[in-house]
């Protein structure tokens, strides 16, 4: 199996472009399906998770183009069958296809998501909005019977802010009769992206980014074009790499409004960065200071970026905190960068204490997860010496040419 071979210590100078995000792509596409003409999707990212949907749409019988980031779907013959457990359990964006079917359909079988092992990543919510709607969900072990004779526009309350629940009851709603409100829901960039995509094939989705999203669905959705926006995530993780490495860097076709309560936490530690409409350009200089930080749903500090902002809180002076509340196994990673060099306490899986400034050693590592995986990259990237790391499928599910884009700007960094 392939890994990552990092010589660490290079500056890092020039341009790192952001590819489409893949929390938006990885729905999108499978929304695509609800459409009843063909659409076109731009600035898709060339991640193993939008291969493992394309793999299921080419089973469901779509006929699909993908081609240097646009992908056309045309699901005018598609058929609605069960998709297999190995496919599902490739990743967790598999459950859209879950409400796709469910709203075009109403009725499908299929089985629990995959995903990173961050927590238990129940499905409640969308099971709840589901039965709110009119349908009967028949529970067999892992498998899952979803049927209506007709889905209803209804009043559904989150028990919390779930992107998940948020983004399948939209995708379940948009052709049910009548007028659907879905409260508490998450206000994530990629909420607003999808239901963007709903709404230029002709959805009626009012209220995407706030509280509150009212439905009111309709029969048809015809053909459209939709671009995904720039993936957040992977820029924050380029910022905090320039934080630490940069010379002049530049990360390129960001929403600079998207990462703000991470480039705030890194002013407040005094890093200093230029900030520009689409771009930032960022350079180590200096020493940084401790700070703290807690994951909470957007616009909060997203908690898919404090994994890759632990190396960089090895390089303050002082005692910084990350504390964890939406996933309960989220520093997987503490182990190897431990050994590493780095001195971090986790207590009860939620609060980790990070004592700086501590020198890190290329060592062997894993990738327990996604972003863990790429904060051990960037632990590589800032070590003395080689750090080689495993299991590095997690980290090409979410990150687009990781090792070219940083190879690009002067990392001594490869897949082997
Ligand atoms: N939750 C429930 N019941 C539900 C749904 C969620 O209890 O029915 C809980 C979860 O256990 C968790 C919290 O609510 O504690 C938030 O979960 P959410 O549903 O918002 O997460 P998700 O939709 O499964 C997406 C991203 C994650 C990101 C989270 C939070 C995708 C494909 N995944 O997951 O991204 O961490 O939102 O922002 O969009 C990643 O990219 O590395 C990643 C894990």
């Amino acid at each position: 199996m392939s890994k990552i071979k990092i010589e660490g210590g290079h500056k890092l100078t020039g341009k790192i472009e952001i590819s489409g995000a893949k929390n938006s792509a990885v729905a999108l596409v499978p929304a695509a399906i609800l459409c009843d003409e063909e659409v076109t999707i731009s600035n898709v990212p060339n991640i193993s998770d939008i291969d493992s949907l394309e793999e299921i749409l080419n089973y469901l019988n779509a006929k699909i183009t993908r081609r240097d980031g646009v992908l056309t779907i045309d699901s005018s013959n598609i058929v609605n069958k069960e998709i297999p457990e190995e496919m599902s359990q490739k990743l967790r964006a598999s459950y859209y296809f879950m409400s796709s079917l469910l709203g075009k359909y109403k009725h499908v079988e299929m089985y629990f998501p995959g995903g990173c092992t961050i927590g238990e990543r129940p499905i409640d919510q969308t099971l709840k909005a589901y039965r709110a709607l009119g349908a009967v969900v028949i529970e067999e072990g892992n498998r899952y019977i979803v049927e209506a004779e007709e889905l209803k526009g209804a009043k559904i309350y989150l028990d919390m802010p779930s992107v998940g629940a948020t983004i399948n009851t939209m995708l379940a709603a948009v052709k049910a009769k009548g007028k659907t409100v879905i409260e508490n829901v998450a206000k994530e960039p990629e909420i607003v992206n999808v239901a963007t995509f709903l709404n230029n094939m002709g959805a009626k989705i009012k209220g995407a980014g706030t509280n509150v999203i009212t439905i009111t669905g309709v029969d048809y959705l015809h053909k459209s074009f939709h671009e995904v926006i720039p993936d957040r995530i992977e820029a924050g993780t380029y910022v905090i790499i320039g934080a630490l490495l940069g010379e002049n860097l530049t990360i390129k076709n960001l929403i600079p409004s998207h990462i703000e309560s991470l480039t705030s936490k890194l002013i407040e530690a005094g890093v200093e960065m230029n900030i520009s409409e689409d771009s930032i350009t960022i350079e180590k200089r200096g020493k940084y200071k401790a700070v703290s930080i807690k994951t909470l749903p957007y616009p909060g500090f997203p908690t898919d970026l404090q994994q890759p902002l632990i190396p960089f809180l090895t390089q303050c002076h002082g005692i910084s905190t990350v504390e964890e509340t939406i996933w309960e196994n989220r520093f997987q990673n503490v182990y190897d960068t431990n050994r590493m060099g780095a001195n971090i306490i986790v207590k009860d899986n939620r609060i980790a204490k990070i004592k700086g400034v501590t020198k890190l050693t290329g060592k062997n590592v894993t990738a327990t997860d996604l972003r863990g995986g790429a904060s051990m990259l960037i632990c590589g990237l800032i070590a003395d010496g080689i750090t080689t790391i495993d299991n590095i499928k997690y980290i090409l599910r979410g990150y687009d040419n990781i090792c070219g884009k940083l190879s690009k700007v002067g990392a001594k960094i490869e897949l082997i």
